[in-house]
């Protein structure tokens, strides 16, 4: 499917340098052609985006290691801005009004990253229509009901809310040389939320009794106060090793911008958001986990220290611009 829709792209592009015409123009030619043959339903949201009316989408995010980022950026068409939630919150950005507005998140532990808790309650989100995509990697328990909750509280209805499953990033449980070979459907469950969103459509994505006893067990068992999810602090829970080369990417990816180069080497403390960013896409992969009893998250380290995972759509830099403080 990315290849269709990266064709389709190249195809408007190739059109708007040889005609001389908009790519705009361009793409709703596109759009004319195909019309009536099968493509994806990432691509017929955007055409329809090149329609007579088009509706001004923004989709706001959050991602450690890129996940969020793509589904993002499949799920935007050309009236769509796409801003980042640490961006936003270090600008003190918190109203917006659009046609439609989404978000998209990484569930830590079934919960919203504490950022994006904060950031929705803080929000005022004027559109018609609301919708919510929640990646997950492995067990989503009650994460719609969760977002619900915490998204009404603020005064913040969202109309459609759902989970994708993708590679899950967290460590201490999975090889992420594993993961990337898993086949989660994620074409498909693309073309099952863009088909979603782009006929607007009103659904909260059900949830069992048994999903929300896990989540009950999940807390007891990790100690986390279901207020505030992960928020940890990063000096417990990180150290960086004698591989580090001090190319500071660490201190661009951290959306809460809790490492400094000091004369002694890289340092890091401060709240912690636990979205991986600096562990997952630091090149030497010179920063590890801090194990002990304490921490109790990582008591037993790493699947496979010596892989790491960003999505492959996705880049060191787009991770940097979205999180850099
Ligand atoms: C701290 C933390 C907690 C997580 N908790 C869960 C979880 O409870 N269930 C799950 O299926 N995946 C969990 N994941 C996996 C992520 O939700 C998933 O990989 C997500 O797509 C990552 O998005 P990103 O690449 O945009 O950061 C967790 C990841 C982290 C880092
Ligand atoms: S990203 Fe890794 S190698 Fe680069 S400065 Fe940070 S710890 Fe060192
Ligand atoms: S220290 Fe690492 S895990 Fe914590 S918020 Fe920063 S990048 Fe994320």
């Amino acid at each position: 499917m990315d290849r269709a829709l990266i064709n389709f792209a190249s195809i408007a592009k190739l059109m708007f340098m040889k005609n001389g015409i908009t790519r705009r123009e361009a793409l709703k030619q596109m759009g004319l052609l195909m019309a009536g043959t099968a493509v994806t339903a990432t691509g017929i949201s955007s055409l329809a985006a090149c329609g007579n009316s088009p509706k001004k989408r923004i989709i706001l995010y959050f991602t450690g290691t890129g996940n969020c980022l793509y589904v993002a950026r499949q799920l935007a068409d050309n009236n769509t801005e796409i801003l980042s939630i640490p961006q936003l919150v270090k600008q003190d950005r918190y109203e917006f009004e659009a046609d439609e507005i989404g978000i998209v998140y990484p569930i830590y532990g079934h919960m919203p990253p504490s950022m994006v808790r904060n950031f929705i309650k803080h929000a005022r989100l004027v559109a018609p229509y609301k919708f919510a995509v929640l990646t997950f990697g492995n067990r989503k328990c009650d994460a719609v009901e969760i977002w619900d909750r915490i998204s009404q509280d603020a005064g913040n209805r969202f109309d459609y809310i759902t989970t994708m499953i993708m590679v899950d990033n967290w460590l201490p449980n999975f090889d992420m040389n594993e993961q990337i070979k898993i086949d989660k459907g994620i074409p498909a469950n693309l073309q099952r939320i863009s088909a979603d969103i782009a006929q607007q459509r009103h659904w909260h994505e059900p949830v069992t009794e048994e999903e929300r006893m896990q989540h009950q067990e999940f807390l007891q068992r990790s100690g986390l106060d279901p207020d505030k999810g992960f928020l940890l602090l990063s000096q417990d829970y990180f150290v960086v090793t004698d591989r580090c080369i001090g190319c500071a990417a660490c201190v661009d990816v951290c959306p809460r911008g809790n490492y400094e180069m000091t004369s002694q080497g890289v340092k890091t403390d401060g709240e912690c958001e636990f979205c991986f960013a600096c562990i997952q896409n630091c090149p030497q992969k010179a920063i590890q986990f801090s194990t002990g009893e304490r921490n109790l998250l990582v008591r037993n380290g790493e699947k496979n220290p010596e892989a790491r995972y960003r999505n492959e759509h996705v880049s060191l830099w787009d991770i940097k611009a979205s999180n850099r403080q």
